[in-house]
């Protein structure tokens, strides 16, 4: 099957309340894992790429082996720019086939992130292609910031409604106690600010920085309307420790296919836990 919009399947995983896991590549392996573990548990699959993925891979590269895997499988993949920085670089990304661009206007006061957001959906709309925007700031995983400071930063659900109402984003990316990275506690989300940003737009909800985030709780926030999960702190750490025990039980090998085959293996692995704790394993 060829690349399909992500708004399809994000809509289709809102009805059915469960998620379609986004996962973040950066190379072939990669790319390989996500569409294999996908294609063994039957599940629609949104691959992005990230600005380091881009500066690393190159727009190009990553559209071209996307391409090609998806139409190697029977399942739905999209492929998704994540936190576009600019307007010109999702027009570059649409260009290059993908089916979805995240414009990140998160930073900006809400007027002009509206305004951003909606002058990428009037050139994606007529192409097809999905737009995913962010309100709230999702960040990194700095300790030293306290609980009122973070929370200063999360989605304000009116804030949502409006932003919902004047851009008619296909996804929402909202800040409601994740962050990306490792985390050095264990996150608590916001689960009631979720539930009043569902009940003042309908459009589905993306979950961020959900690597490390308790199973228990990503299942809670899909059962609250969370349609797109983001991982990739979790595939990296599967890839590198694979890797890297390679490498330390044979500090002579020099093939890095022997590092990189099980390094694609223990991806697929936990890129197919992920699936399954997003229940849209059997949805493709
Ligand atoms: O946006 C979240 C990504 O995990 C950041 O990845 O370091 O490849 O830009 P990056
Ligand atoms: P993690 O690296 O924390 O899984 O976050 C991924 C993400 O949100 C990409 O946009
Ligand atoms: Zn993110």
């Amino acid at each position: 099957m060829g690349l399909v919009p992500m708004k399809d399947l994000v809509l289709k995983a809102q009805k059915g309340r469960y998620a379609v896991g986004a996962f973040n590549c950066n190379n072939m392996e990669i790319v390989q894992a996500i569409v294999a573990a996908a294609e063994a548990e039957n599940a629609p699959v949104i691959i992005q790429a990230s600005q380091g993925a881009i500066k690393y891979a190159g727009i190009e590269y990553i559209a071209a082996l996307t391409k090609l895997a998806a139409s190697s499988v029977k399942i739905p993949v999209a492929l998704h720019l994540d936190h576009g920085t600019s307007f010109e670089q999702c027009i570059q990304c649409i260009g290059n086939g993908f089916t979805s661009v995240m414009i990140d206007g998160s930073k900006l006061p809400l007027g002009e992130n509206i305004a951003l957001t909606k002058r990428v959906i009037e050139i994606a709309r007529i192409l097809g292609v999905s737009v995913e925007g962010e309100l709230g700031k999702i960040g990194g995983t700095e300790d030293d910031v306290s609980v009122s400071e973070k929370e200063a930063l999360f989605t304000d659900p009116q804030d949502a409604e409006r932003f919902c109402r004047e851009t008619d984003v296909d996804a929402l990316a909202v800040a409601i106690g994740t962050a990306h990275g490792q985390y050095k506690g264990i996150p608590k989300l916001d689960f009631e600010r979720l539930k009043e940003i569902v009940q003042r737009v309908s459009t589905p909800i993306v979950l961020h920085g959900s690597s490390g985030v308790p199973d228990d709780a990503v299942r809670e926030a899909v059962s609250f309307g969370v349609a797109k999960v983001n991982i990739d702190t979790n595939i990296r750490e599967a890839f590198t420790d694979a890797a890297r025990k390679v490498v330390i039980e044979n500090p002579k090998e020099i093939d890095p296919r022997k590092m990189l085959g099980p390094a694609r293996e223990a991806a697929m692995q936990v890129i197919r836990e992920k699936i399954r704790v997003f229940g849209s394993n059997g949805k493709a």
